[in-house]
């Protein structure tokens, strides 16, 4: 018997927005991932099997061969830094920006040492590193909005989709970190030895995540109207 494909998947809206592309590769779980109690979800398409796990997990299951392909955000990825991995697909979904965002009128004078919160330890390092600003990075795992409300930093490195979040709490975008979507990533060791089956389900899923003419159709409709 051959060896499975394993895919992981990051839960949550991740998850949602790949299952209609992984079905358009016959990969459809044989139980709904959002109410099996299964850890591994046999799939439609022979030889593939899904995992279903938090998303900060998804990377290193696939650096050690416990998965041989992921789907994960690249905001996931930076932190991660991608010892083992390719990254040969972006998906085009779960797309947002990772922003630093903060308080309007906060303080943010050149000299002054900022208390920066976020769950992107890493990617936040980087940034404020290649402005030559020193900065104190304060690790939160989560509700990263709350934290210059309460005094705990001055401003926020996070994830921004429509704004709405920031805007709810008084809060305004700064500059942009990253610009984030959702990347398949495959194992080093499995892209060699399995390489003709990775390459193949590749194939597909750019195939499935390329834009309609449908979708184009409507995006350069919806552009027309922007200038009106
Ligand atoms: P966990 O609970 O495992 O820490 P999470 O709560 O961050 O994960 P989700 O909110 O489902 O889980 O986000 C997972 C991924 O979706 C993120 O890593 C990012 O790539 C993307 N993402 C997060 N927020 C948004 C957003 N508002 N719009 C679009 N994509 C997003
Ligand atoms: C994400 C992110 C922001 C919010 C941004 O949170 O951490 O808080 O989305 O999206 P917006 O700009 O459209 O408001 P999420 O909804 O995933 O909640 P969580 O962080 O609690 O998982």
């Amino acid at each position: 018997m051959i060896e499975p494909l394993t895919i992981a998947v990051s839960k949550g809206r991740i998850l949602q927005e790949s299952l209609p592309l992984l079905a358009q590769a016959g990969i459809v779980p044989v139980e709904d991932p959002d109410r099996s109690r299964r850890l591994i979800l046999p799939t439609g398409r022979a030889g593939v099997r899904l995992v279903v796990i938090r998303a900060a997990d998804v990377p290193t299951y696939v650096q050690y061969g416990a998965a041989d392909l992921g789907i994960t955000g690249k905001d996931v990825l930076l932190e991660h830094g991608g010892a083992g991995l390719y990254e040969p697909l972006d998906l085009g979904i779960a797309r947002c920006r990772m922003m630093v965002a903060g308080l309007p009128d906060a303080a943010r004078e050149p000299g002054i040492r900022l208390r920066v919160a976020t769950k992107y330890v890493a990617s936040t390092r980087r940034y404020f590193a290649a402005q030559g600003r020193q900065v104190e990075i304060i690790k939160l795992y989560g509700s990263m909005e709350l934290a210059p409300l309460v005094g705990l930093a001055d401003c926020i490195v996070d994830l921004v989709d429509t704004g709405g979040t920031l805007k709810a709490n008084g809060l305004v975008p700064l500059d942009l970190v990253a610009e984030i979507s959702s990347r398949v990533i495959v194992n080093k060791a499995a892209m060699k030895m399995k390489h003709d089956r990775v390459k193949a389900l590749l194939r597909e899923l750019e195939e499935a995540a390329r834009p309609s003419d449908r979708d184009r159709r409507s995006r350069r409709h919806a552009g027309a109207g922007e200038g009106r």
